[in-house]
Formats: structure tokens, sequence, C-alpha cells
């Protein structure tokens, strides 16, 4: 009787698990959205909530039915967060917040995940979209895995997704492109690879940190459209040259973060535009030739880190008295003039360079060989895409 019971389990088991499967295939193939909780999702539906549960609202049993899915797809919580994850009240499980919904405040539904820093394994299911009313979701420094699920298109109010210091891998996760209010997007520290979609830089974001990844790609000449104050792209194998329309995102940029890539150009002069930059970061590239004067016109800079590139020609006399400047770096370079000015900064770095009389420069041999390479300081050899023309009355 016992047997039977258990094979009785198992057969139902393998069948939720496998009739999951056309779902997911037509999901993908179809541009309307085809998710099963659309066809369970009326009253009586979820087989899988057991009938002595009782709810305050619909939308609290669509987030229980989520919240166990999760916990079923979990198989390490060294922390316990989960532990709690019981029984009808969703509210009071760590790491899960409720509010009153937007659409009806009367109604309470879970407004937010925070799971960071729980070093948990597992991935995200699919059920997980049935968490429609969310503004955060935040699991960061945990071991999850996969990717992103389709589902999560149905958060149309979500404003902060965090999935950063993970495990996440593959192509980047597409489904965030469709999220109509996201505003931070942390996808940093994970596996992700390949290409960057363009559609990116068009959406209304504050925020993206997409550093320490796999992606490879040019970087693209709408990314002057993205009104972002924050863009992390550091470590990751993008190439190809600074795109000239950086210059367009000057009302809404604080901060850039490219270090670490294998982006191979001169900087380019509309990077004087950006007046309310405070930190510049192109560390580690392969960006060549003299420095503009205009980057001497970008007011609000506060840290430039400019080191292990190939920059040569002369400091711009007024760098490093901009009002701002605190921290400016620019060693291993192949500078060859550096302004009195640069020497009283309290946190800078000039060496390996081409300076006469001062400490751990390059040899002059090293010097000359470099500056006397006809390409070395050319910056049309690159072939990148010249500014727009200005607009003709
Ligand atoms: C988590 O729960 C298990 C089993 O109850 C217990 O042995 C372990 O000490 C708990 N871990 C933490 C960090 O509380
Ligand atoms: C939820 O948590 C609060 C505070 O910890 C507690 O007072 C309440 O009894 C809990 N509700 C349920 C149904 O567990
Ligand atoms: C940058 O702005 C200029 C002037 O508004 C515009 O002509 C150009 O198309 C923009 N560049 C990009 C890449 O959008």
């Amino acid at each position: 009787m016992k047997n039977t019971v258990t094979n009785t389990v198992l057969v139902l088991a393998f069948f939720v698990t496998f009739t999951h499967i056309p779902f997911t295939i037509a999901r993908q193939n179809s541009t309307r959205v085809f998710y099963y909780s659309d066809e369970l999702g009326t009253e009586g539906e979820f087989d899988s909530v057991p009938s002595a549960l009782t709810f305050d609202n619909p939308r609290l049993k669509r987030a229980y039915v989520a919240l166990q899915a999760w916990k079923q797809a979990i198989i390490s919580d060294p922390f316990n967060f989960t532990s709690n994850w019981v029984g009808s009240n969703v509210c009071n499980y760590t790491g899960v917040f409720c509010s009153p919904s937007l659409d009806d405040p009367a109604i309470k539904t879970v407004a937010g995940i925070d799971l960071n820093h729980g070093d948990i394994a597992g991935n995200l299911p699919e059920e997980l979209g049935l968490l429609n009313d969310i503004s955060l979701f935040h699991v960061n420094s945990n071991r999850f895995c996969g990717k992103l699920p389709w589902s999560f298109e149905e958060m149309k109010h979500l404003y902060e997704l965090d999935v950063s210091n993970n495990r996440f891998a593959g192509k980047f996760p597409t489904v965030v492109l469709r999220m109509p209010n996201l505003k931070y997007l942390d996808l940093r520290f994970n596996e992700f690879e390949g290409k960057i979609p363009k559609a990116l830089f068009e959406k209304k974001l504050d925020a993206i940190f997409i550093n320490h990844n796999r992606f490879a790609f040019e970087l693209p000449e709408n990314i002057g459209n993205s009104p972002v104050s924050v863009i992390v792209l550091a470590n990751n194998r993008f190439h190809g040259c600074l795109p000239t329309s950086l210059g367009n995102m000057s009302s809404t940029l604080n901060e850039m973060v490219l270090s670490n890539n294998g982006l191979h150009s001169c900087l380019p002069k509309e990077i004087g535009l950006l007046k309310n930059l405070q930190v510049l970061d192109v560390r580690k590239n392969e960006l060549m030739g003299e420095l503009p004067f205009s980057i001497q016109e970008m007011e609000s800079l506060e840290r430039l880190d400019l080191s292990h590139n190939m920059f040569s020609g002369a400091v711009p006399q007024h760098l490093c008295s901009m009002p701002n400047l605190q921290k400016f770096n620019f060693n291993h370079n192949f500078f060859k003039g550096e302004p009195p000015m640069c020497l009283g900064l309290e946190q800078s770095d000039d060496g390996k360079n081409c300076f006469h009389g001062r400490p751990v420069q390059r040899s002059r041999l090293q010097c000359k060989m470099f500056l006397t390479r006809a390409r070395s300081q050319d910056c049309s050899v690159f072939n990148c895409r010249p500014p727009p023309s200005p607009p003709k009355n």
C-alpha cells in the first residue's frame, strides 16, 4: 500500500514537471506571452496549495505558489533563510516584504524580495513571475545559477533588479528589456557572455552595472542615448572605439567605469561635454593618442584614471588644477610633458611614463621606440565613426 502511494506521488511529480515543458517552448516561440499561471490563475486552481491554507487575498496565494516553487528549486541554504517559508503567511517569510498593492491599496501583496548575502544555491523557477507586484528583487551574493526566468516580464512594477555576485550564465538576459519600470539593473559578478543588446541603452534606466562578466562587444554608437547616471562595464571583453556619442550623456552621467576591457581608440574630444561626470575610469584598455584639451572642461571630475593605456603627448596644462579633482592616475602610459600642478596632487600616480626627472619612468629606449612608431598617435587608424554632423537649418 505504502509503495503504491509513493509511486502515485512519483508519477504525479513526473507529470507535473514534464507538463511544463510545452509551455516553455510555446513561450519562446510566440510573441503573446503564454504563461501557465494564466491557465491556472483563476479561483480554485493551484493544485499544489493545500486546501487547509487560507489567504487574505488571491495575490498572496499566487505569491505562496511562487515562493514554494522557489524553495523547491533551492538545493543549499546554509543560513536557513527559507526554513520559515511554510504556511500561508508569506509576508512573514524571511526576505519577503509586503505592502499595500499599488493598484489596490486595500489589499496587501508581496512588494519586495531581499535575500542578499544568503549564500543560497539553486535556480530561479518560472513561477517567480507570479510575484507580479514586486518592485524590488535583490538576491545579491548567493549561488543562484542558470538563467533569469522569462516570466520575469510579468513584473511590471519592478524597479530594482539586483542579481549580482551569483552564478548566472548564458546570454544577456533580454527579459530585463521588457520590464517597463526598471531603473536599476545590477548583473555584475556573474558569468553572462556575448553581446549586449543595443536596446539596453534606449531604456530609461538610472544605473547599469554589468561589470565582471564575460560580455564581449563593441560599444554601440547609441550608448549616448542612455539616460543613466552610473554605468559600470568594467572587467568584460568590450572592444572597439569609445563612441563619440558619449557626449550626449552630459546632463545625466555622473560615473563611468570602463576599466579592464579591450577598448582601442583615442579619447574622443566629446568627452569634454560631460560636465557632470565625477568619476571616469578607463584604466587597463588599449586607448592611445593625445588627450583632447576638452578633458579640462569636465569641471565636476573628482576621480580620473587613465592608467595602463598607451596615451602619449603632454598632459593638458590645466587638467590637474580642475577644481574638484582629487585623484588622478595616469601611470603606465607614454606621456612626455607633465604640468607642475600635477606634482601637487595628493593622490596621483605618474609612474612608468616618459617624464624627464621623475622617478620610476620607462627607459629612454622604450619611450623612443614607442613614440617614433607612426601609428602610435594617429587616431584616424582606428576607423571610429565620426561624430554626427551638426544639424543643418
Ligand atoms: C540551520 O538549520 C539546521 C537544521 O535545523 C541547523 O543544524 C543549522 O545549525 C542551522 N544553521 C544556521 C546558520 O542557523
Ligand atoms: C508573523 O510575525 C509576527 C511578528 O514576528 C507574529 O507576531 C505573527 O504571529 C506572525 N504571524 C503568523 C501567522 O505567523
Ligand atoms: C547625439 O546628439 C546629437 C545632437 O542632438 C544627435 O544628432 C546625435 O544623433 C546623437 N547621437 C546619438 C548616437 O544618438
